[in-house]
């Protein structure tokens, strides 16, 4: 069997590839392979295990060649690829949901927290040694025990998020296709309009996978519509958020702040961001602890070695594809 690796993840994943097929073959390098790389390293494969920064598209498939099997993303989210393209040439893709929920729930508290309570801002103040003394002024920010926290998108990492409100006493409000009677039944959360959402929080936290209908998803109206004082968090996808108009938005203080750990063009971040106090950034880290990276990558090689074994992989997103002929 001929397997890539795209770029070194967690070891334990490595472990369970090198017991299966001593010979794969890995990118040794830290860093994500150009394109040209990328089309050159697949030909021939049988198995590909992707990280959510290479793009999975029919001419990388077809550049694979027709003996391809799987696509084993480790990340819960795949938009990095086309998964109609892979369908139609019967390559199953799987993904890692379940084993960074908590992480990055964490991670989004934590990044409500940096940005109502001004901990980038204020601790750059004090190793620049500007700190005097206690000040009755000094980094006034926002409360959050009391308030509404809005979730927008009640899966698995916004249903946590929410969860974890129930320390803080707050009142929870989400916008969700579905509904979610667990939330609604534990924590007391409601069920409103986006609209509505958008209105009546103080955080606004964004938890839905990137979808045309998602995209910019908050853009300069729906900034508008949320109080002067409520915070953005992000820890989905980047272009579910227009960062231009959040760039304006929090120059004028439409909104009292935000919290970015993703970003419409990864790397790159609009530089209309990068001056801005109201705004704390992390480098889409929400899953970055040494345990969620380490089961996420268990779980990508699990399953690329199910679908090399002609199994049914664990966490397989195109269903159609499987027990379908294959070429
Ligand atoms: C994912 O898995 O989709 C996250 O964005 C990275 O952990």
């Amino acid at each position: 069997m001929k397997i890539f690796v795209t770029r070194p993840i967690p070891q334990a994943g490595l472990d369970l590839l090198r017991n299966a097929y001593p010979e794969f073959k890995m990118n040794p390098e830290d860093r994500v392979l150009e394109r040209h790389e990328l089309l050159a390293a697949v030909k021939g494969l049988d198995g590909l295990l992707a990280l959510l920064t290479d793009l999975i598209d029919g001419e990388l498939l077809d550049a694979a060649g027709p003996q391809l099997k799987i696509v084993a993303n480790h990340a819960v989210g795949f938009d990095n690829v086309d998964l109609k393209a892979a369908t139609a040439r019967g390559v199953l893709i799987t993904n890692t949901p379940g084993v960074l929920t908590d992480a990055t729930a964490d991670h989004a508290w934590a990044l409500l927290f940096a940005v109502a309570r001004r901990i980038p801002e204020s601790e750059q103040f004090l190793r620049a040694g500007k700190f005097q003394g206690w000040g009755p002024l000094m980094f006034l920010g926002g409360d959050v025990t009391g308030r509404t926290l809005g979730v927008v998108g009640a899966g698995r990492i916004g249903h946590h998020m929410a969860l974890r409100s129930r320390g803080f006493n707050m009142r929870v409000l989400y916008a969700d296709e579905l509904v979610n009677a667990v939330l609604e039944k534990e924590i007391g959360a409601r069920k409103v309009s986006f609209d509505e959402l958008l209105r009546e929080s103080d955080f606004v936290s964004l938890h839905v996978p990137l979808l045309p209908s998602t995209r910019h998803l908050i853009n300069a109206a729906s900034l508008r519509q949320m109080k002067p004082s409520a915070y953005l968090i992000n820890t989905s996808r980047g272009p579910v958020v227009d960062e231009a108009a959040l760039a304006e938005a929090l120059r004028e203080r439409v909104i009292a702040g935000a919290a970015l750990d993703v970003f419409e063009n990864e790397p790159a971040v609009h530089p209309g961001l990068l001056d801005l106090q109201n705004l704390v950034l992390t480098p889409h880290t929400a899953s970055a602890t040494i345990a969620t990276r380490s089961n996420m990558a268990t779980m990508a090689a699990k399953n690329l070695l199910a679908g090399l074994r002609g199994k049914r992989p664990q966490n397989l997103v195109n269903e159609e594809v499987w027990g379908k002929q294959r070429r």
